[in-house]
């Protein structure tokens, strides 16, 4: 079973997106034949400034690296290190209706949001096509917003079987994550960069502390018991602290006696402790920028072997060899 997944290098990663994300493609590893990709051209369609895009891509492969992801056991590389992908993607888009492209929820939000239409934003689920198949991909693990670029695939793949001949191309299988709940950000709302709301998981202690204590709570006095449901402290605690620890944090909210500045200090020395060996692995890979290309590099070659057995097929399908 080959599992496919494509990170969005978007800038500095946050406790929402380890949690939604990161988290569940490094544990999927090892499940089957696992592979993830930086999406750099797909950054492209928003992004013009060579400088921001190149330093976003070594962000997340650092990130993704230093977050766990173990090289031996799945194939880790740069969307643009294979460029067969935008064959791929120009024979998907002949056979691919206008109209299909147009439903797109998330290219009318960013037309809405006034991000300007050219033609790769709105061919974006084409070239998402074109990743998932490239590699005859069987579970694709995406979020709930991913959804219809999974419809959009597996519609291009019923046309170009019923074209081409059934075998084509794979028909691939959406793993949507919807037991991941949604990580509530320091006001409360789903913890996002567009909402400025985040939890950083890399940086510098004091600040990182700091963001903590801006959680909103209630005026409830250190005496008073003090609510559990949607308690924000105790959804973020819930993520980092033992089970015991967690347990412990309850009894204390219902029973009072503790004020909300202590419960910040627990949940910020939990959270520390938590991502302590991912920042340390992060710190060596700074130093050491060479690990990280020659894990890119040996994902590409693979990654590139893969897709050129799959393209090659769909050429001689298509009539182009
Ligand atoms: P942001 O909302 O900060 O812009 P992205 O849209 O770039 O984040 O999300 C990247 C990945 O992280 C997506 O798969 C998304 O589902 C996941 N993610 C982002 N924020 C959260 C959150 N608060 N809770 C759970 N998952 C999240
Ligand atoms: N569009 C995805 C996102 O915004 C990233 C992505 C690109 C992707 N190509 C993919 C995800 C292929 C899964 C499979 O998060």
């Amino acid at each position: 079973m080959r599992i496919l997944t494509g990170l969005q290098p978007s800038g500095k990663l946050h406790v929402g997106n380890y949690f939604g994300a990161i988290k569940p493609a490094i544990d999927a590893q090892g499940e089957g034949d696992g592979y993830y990709f930086i999406a750099d051209y797909h950054a492209m369609t928003t992004t013009h400034d060579p400088n921001e895009l190149r330093e976003n891509v070594r962000g997340v492969a650092i990130d993704f690296l230093a977050c766990g992801f173990d090289p031996s056991k799945g194939v880790f590389f740069k969307q643009s290190a294979v460029p067969e992908v935008n064959e791929l993607a120009w024979i998907l888009s002949t056979v691919c209706p206008m109209g299909l492209l147009e439903r797109c929820h998330s290219y009318k939000d960013k037309i809405a949001k006034g991000i300007s239409a050219n033609h790769a934003l709105f061919a974006y689920p084409a070239l998402m096509a074109a990743d998932i198949l490239l590699y005859d991909s069987n579970v694709v693990p995406v979020g709930e917003d991913q959804k219809q670029h999974l419809e959009v695939t597996r519609d291009l793949v019923g046309k170009i079987n019923d074209l081409y001949g059934e075998g084509t191309l794979v028909m691939p299988t959406a793993r949507i994550r919807s037991d991941v709940a949604k990580v509530p950000g320091l006001d409360g709302e789903k913890m996002s960069k567009s909402y400025n709301n985040t939890l950083p998981i890399f940086g510098d202690e004091k600040p990182l502390k700091k963001l903590i204590m801006r959680i909103k709570t209630d005026s409830a006095a250190v005496e008073d018991p003090k609510p559990t449901e949607n308690s924000i402290i105790l959804a973020l605690y819930q993520l980092f602290a033992s089970d015991g620890d967690y347990r412990q944090m309850i009894t204390d909210y219902e029973q009072g006696g503790c004020g909300y500045g202590d419960f910040k200090k627990r949940l910020a020395e939990a959270y520390w402790d938590y991502f302590a060996p991912m920042r340390a692995r992060r710190e060596e890979l700074v130093a050491h920028p060479e690990e990280v290309d020659a894990v890119l590099q040996a994902g590409a070659e693979k990654a590139r072997e893969e897709a050129t057995k799959v393209l090659n097929r769909v050429r001689r399908a298509v009539g182009l060899i």
